[in-house]
C-alpha cells in the first residue's frame, strides 16, 4: 500500500544495528564521565540528546543516499554508518546501565526522564558482537537491494519493475493470464532470492532482542504498544470486523465470477490472489470499475480528471494540512525530497517519509504516479512529515508516534475527508455532486475496497512474523504458514502451486525491509476513531462518511496536540486527551461503513459467506505462459462477448470509461487534446486514446497512437471506437 514507513523511527532508533567498537567513534560522539546523581543523570540526558542528533543525522543521511541511489559503494557507506550508529547506541547504553542506579532514576524530578533513560538502555542490534552486527547490517542492506532491484522479463529485452510497470498491470489489466504472469513473475523474482537470507536475519534479530530482555523480536516489537493484552485486544477487534470483511469478500467474488467465469472463480472458495487489483491483494480499490453498484452515477475515481504532476499532488496535500492550521512543508522538504522515480539509477521506490533528526531536513521518497490512489499515498506520507515537524523540539527519545499506529494514521485521517465527493468537488476534481443514496453507496463501496479489504492483510503479516520470530514457524514452513494465514484471514489462494522453494512473504516490502506491520492494522482502526472525533469538532452533521474536516481549525487543534506529544506520553493517555477514550475500538469504523454493510447484506442473500472450500485453487490457464507478451489477434464480436457488450454500454454511455492512469496534453499546432489511457472494456485490455469526452461508436477501427504505445497494449483495433468530442 502506499503505506510508507517511518522505518528510522523504529528500526534505527530502537533496533537498528550497528557496530561495536567504541574506538570507531569520534571522540565527540562518546559519552563523558558521569556519577550516579540526579544532576548527572540530567546532564547525561542532555548530552545524549545533542549527540544523538548528530549521529542519527549521519546514519539517516547515508541511508537516504543508498535508498535514492542503490550502488555497492552507497551500500557500504550505509552499512558503515549503521555500524557507527550502533557503536553510539552501545557506548551510551552501557554507560547508562553502569552509572545510574534505579534509586536515582526513580527520584528524577521529571518522570519522563526515567522513560528516556530506559529507552537509551535498550541496545537493540548493538547487543550483538561486532562480527554479528556487521552480518546483520549487511543482510538488511542486501535484502533491500534484492527487493528494490528485482525485475520481471516477459521477453528477454523487456523489463518490468514493481513500480511502475507491474503495479500498473496489477491495477489495470483484466486479463487472467497477464495478471498471473505479473504476479508469479514478481513473487519468483523477489521472494526466491531473499529466502536464503531470512533465517539468519531472524536468528540475529532474536539474539539482539533477547539481550534486551525480550523473548524474541516479536515480543520486542509488541512491547512498543505498552499493553499487556495487545494480542487478545487485536483478535477481539478482528472478530468484530470479520463479518464486514466476509460480506465484502462475497460480493467481490461474485463480480469476479461474472468477469472471469466459473473456471477461475469458485463461489464457495477463496479468491485467486492476483485478481484484486494489487500485487498483494491488500487493497482492492483498483477493481472498483468491476464492482460499481450504480454505474450511472458520477464516477468517484477521479484519476482521469486530475491532470496533475507529482509536485502539484504534494502541494494539494500540503494545502489541506495548512487549512487545518498545521505546518507547511519547509523549503528543505521541497529541495531534498525525491518525488518522482529518477532515470538512470536504481532506487527504493517504496514510498517513505524521512526525519533526519536535525530539526531541518524532512523528506519524502516516492515514485509518484498521477492517480487518485497515489494522491492518498501523498497525504499518508505527508502525515508522517507533519508528525516529525510537530514533535521536532522534543528530546530524541520522544520523536516518534504515541505508538507506531498513530504515525500511520495521521495522513489517512485527512484522506478520509479528501476522498469524499464533497471535497473532490471543492478542489475541482468532480463536477456537481448529487448527494443521493446511490452515489453514497458507490462511494462507500469504494472506501470499503480500500479500508475493509485491508484489515485481514494488515493483521496477518505480523501474525506470520511473530510466529517466525518465536520459532513456531520454522524456515521449512515459511511459505506453507504464510498461505495458511492468507487463506484463513483474507480468503485468497495462490493462483499457481507454491512450495517451500518460494518465499512469498518476501515479495512484500516490509519483510525484507524489516518494517513491523501491525501498525497499519492499528492505524486502520484508529483513523476512524480520530475521524469521528475531528468531525464532531468540525461540527459536521449527517452520516460519518460524508464528513470533510477541510479548513476546520477546531479539528486541526485536536490533531496538533496529539502530534506535538510525540511519544512523551503513553498512547492511551494521548488518546484519552484527544478523543476521550483510551482504547482502540472498531465502533467508529463500523459506524462509518454501516450503510454499505446493510446494502452488501442484501446483495449477498444468495451467497455463501466465507470460503468453506478452503483448499481450492484455480487451474492453470491453457497456453500459459507461452503466449504472454504476444499481440492478441483482432477478435470479432462473438457471442462470448455479449455479456461484456452490456456492461460496456453501461459504462461508456453514461460517464465515460472509468479506468486508469495518467492524462496529459498532446498538442499539434495550436490545438491540444487531452490524452487518456483507458480500458477498452470489450476486450478488457488497456488502450491509449486521445479523448476529452467519450462517445461510443459501434463500428470502425481504432489505431493506437504510435507515440503512446505502452507495453501492456496488445490490441490492434477495437470495435468500440472512442472519439474526442472537442479539443481542449
Ligand atoms: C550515485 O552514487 C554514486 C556512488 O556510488 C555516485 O558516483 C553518483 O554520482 C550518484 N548519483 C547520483 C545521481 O547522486
Ligand atoms: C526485442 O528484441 C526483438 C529481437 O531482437 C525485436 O524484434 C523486438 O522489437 C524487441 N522488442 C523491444 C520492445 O525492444
Ligand atoms: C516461477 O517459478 C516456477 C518454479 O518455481 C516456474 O515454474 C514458473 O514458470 C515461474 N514463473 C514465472 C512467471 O517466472
Ligand atoms: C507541475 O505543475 C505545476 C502547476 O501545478 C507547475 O507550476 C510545475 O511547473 C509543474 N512541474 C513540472 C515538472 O511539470
Ligand atoms: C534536545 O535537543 C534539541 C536540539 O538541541 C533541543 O531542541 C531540545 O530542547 C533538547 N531537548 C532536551 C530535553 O534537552
Ligand atoms: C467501543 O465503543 C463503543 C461505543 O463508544 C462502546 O459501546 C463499546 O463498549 C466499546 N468497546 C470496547 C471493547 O471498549
Ligand atoms: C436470490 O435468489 C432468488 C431466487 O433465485 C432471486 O429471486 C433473487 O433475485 C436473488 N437475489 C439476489 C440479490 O441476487
Ligand atoms: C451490443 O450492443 C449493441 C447496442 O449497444 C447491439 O446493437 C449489439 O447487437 C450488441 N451485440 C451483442 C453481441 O449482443
Ligand atoms: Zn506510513
Amino acid at each position: 500500500m502506499g503505506t510508507g514507513l517511518d522505518r528510522f523511527l523504529w528500526s534505527v532508533l530502537l533496533l537498528l544495528p550497528v557496530f561495536g567498537q567504541s574506538e570507531a567513534l569520534p571522540e565527540s560522539w562518546l559519552p563523558g564521565e558521569y556519577s550516579d546523581t540526579i544532576s548527572d543523570a540530567q546532564r547525561f540526558l542532555s548530552d545524549y540528546n545533542s549527540t544523538a542528533e548528530e549521529v542519527f543525522f549521519h546514519s539517516v543521511s547515508a541511508s537516504w543516499n543508498y535508498n535514492t541511489n542503490i550502488t555497492d559503494h552507497n551500500s557500504k557507506l550505509q552499512v558503515s554508518a549503521s555500524l557507527e550508529e550502533q557503536a553510539f547506541v552501545e557506548a551510551w547504553g552501557i554507560k547508562a546501565k553502569q552509572v545510574f542506579s534505579s534509586g536515582v532514576l526513580d527520584t528524577l524530578p521529571d518522570p519522563k526522564d526515567k522513560k528516556l533513560m530506559e529507552k537509551i538502555m535498550l541496545l537493540g542490534a548493538a547487543n550483538l558482537l561486532p562480527k554479528e552486527r556487521e552480518e546483520y547490517n549487511t543482510i538488511l542492506s542486501t535484502m533491500d537491494n534484492i527487493y528494490s532491484t528485482s525485475k520481471v522479463h516477459p521477453q528477454p529485452n523487456i523489463s518490468w519493475s514493481l513500480e511502475p510497470e507491474l503495479t500498473k498491470i496489477m491495477a489495470n489489466s483484466r486479463s487472467y493470464k497477464t495478471l498471473l504472469y505479473a504476479w508469479e513473475g514478481w513473487h519468483n523474482a523477489s521472494g526466491v532470492p531473499l529466502k536464503q537470507y531470512y533465517p539468519s536475519f531472524v536468528g540475529l534479530s532474536n539474539k539482539a532482542s533477547r539481550a534486551d530482555g525480550f523473548q524474541d523480536t516479536g515480543d520486542d516489537w509488541r512491547s512498543w504498544y505498552e499493553t499487556e493484552t495487545f494480542r487478545q485486544d487485536l483478535e477481539e477487534i478482528y472478530k468484530t470486523i470479520e463479518p464486514l470483511y466476509r460480506n465484502l469478500h462475497a460480493f467481490v467474488r461474485r463480480q469476479l465470477y461474472n468477469q472471469y467465469g466459473p473456471k477461475y472463480i469458485n463461489l464457495k472458495g477463496p479468491i485467486p490472489a492476483h485478481l484484486l487489483g494489487n500485487m498483494w491483494a491488500q487493497t482492492w480499490n483498483n477493481i472498483y470499475d468491476m464492482m460499481i453498484p450504480f454505474p450511472d452515477k458520477p464516477n468517484i475515481d477521479v484519476t482521469d480528471e486530475m491532470g496533475y504532476n507529482a509536485t502539484h499532488m504534494f502541494r494539494v496535500a500540503e494545502e489541506f494540512f495548512t487549512s487545518l492550521g498545521l505546518e507547511r512543508m519547509p523549503e528543505e522538504f521541497w529541495e531534498g525530497s525525491m518525488l518522482v522515480k529518477p532515470q538512470g539509477r536504481e532506487v527504493v521506490c517504496h514510498a517513505s517519509a524521512w526525519d533526519f533528526y536535525n530539526r531541518k531536513d524532512f523528506r519524502i521518497k516516492q515514485c509518484t504516479t498521477v492517480t487518485m490512489e497515489q494522491l492518498f499515498t501523498v497525504h499518508h506520507e505527508m502525515g508522517h512529515i507533519q508528525y516529525y515537524l510537530q514533535y521536532k523540539d522534543k528530546p530524541m527519545g520522544f520523536r516518534s508516534g504515541a505508538n507506531p499506529g498513530f504515525h500511520e494514521a495521521i495522513g489517512d485521517v485527512l484522506s478520509l475527508s479528501v476522498s469524499t465527493p464533497k471535497h473532490l468537488e471543492t478542489i475541482n476534481l468532480l463536477e456537481s455532486v448529487t448527494s443521493d443514496i446511490e452515489t453514497d453507496t458507490n462511494y462507500l463501496l469504494k472506501m470499503a475496497l480500500e479500508k475493509i479489504a485491508f484489515l485481514p492483510f494488515g493483521y496477518l503479516i505480523d501474525l506470520w512474523r511473530w510466529d517466525v520470530f518465536s520459532g513456531k514457524t520454522p524456515p521449512e514452513r515459511y511459505n506453507a504458514d504464510w498461505w495458511y494465514l492468507r487463506t484463513k484471514y483474507q480468503g485468497i489462494c495462490p493462483p499457481t502451486r507454491r512450495t517451500e522453494e518460494h518465499f512469498d512473504a518476501g515479495a512484500k516490502y516490509h519483510i525484507p525491509g524489516n518494517t513491523p506491520y501491525i501498525r497499519y492494522f492499528v492505524s486502520f482502526i484508529l483513523q476512524f476513531q480520530f475521524h469521528e472525533k475531528l468531525c464532531e469538532a468540525a461540527k459536521h452533521t449527517g452520516p460519518l462518511h460524508t464528513c470533510d474536516i477541510y479548513r476546520s481549525a477546531e479539528a486541526g487543534a485536536i490533531l496538533k496536540k496529539v502530534l506535538q506529544a510525540g511519544s512523551s506520553e503513553s498512547w492511551p493517555v494521548v488518546l484519552q486527551d484527544a478523543i476521550g477514550t483510551n482504547k482502540l475500538n472498531a465502533s467508529s469504523l463500523m459506524k462509518y461503513f454501516e450503510p454499505i454493510i446493510e446494502w452488501l447484506n442484501k446483495q449477498n442473500v444468495n451467497e455463501t459467506l466465507g470460503w468453506p472450500d478452503f483448499n481450492w485453487v484455480p487451474p492453470m490457464p491453457e497456453g500459459y505462459p507461452e503466449d504472454i507478451g504476444k499481440p492478441v489477434n483482432t477478435t470479432p464480436l462473438t457471442s462470448k462477448m455479449a455479456r461484456s457488450n452490456a456492461s460496456l454500454k453501461n459504462s461508456v454511455t453514461s460517464r465515460g470509461l472509468r479506468s486508469p492512469l495518467q492524462n496529459w496534453k498532446r498538442c499539434e499546432g495550436n490545438s491540444c487534446v487531452r490524452v487518456f489511457r483507458a480500458a477498452c472494456l470489450m476486450f478488457k485490455t488497456p488502450l491509449s486514446v486521445p479523448q476529452q469526452r467519450w462517445t461510443c461508436k459501434r463500428e470502425g477501427e481504432y489505431k493506437l497512437p504510435q507515440s503512446e504505445t505502452i507495453h501492456e497494449i496488445y490490441l490492434k483495433e477495437c470495435l468500440f471506437v472512442l472519439t474526442p468530442l472537442a479539443p481542449m
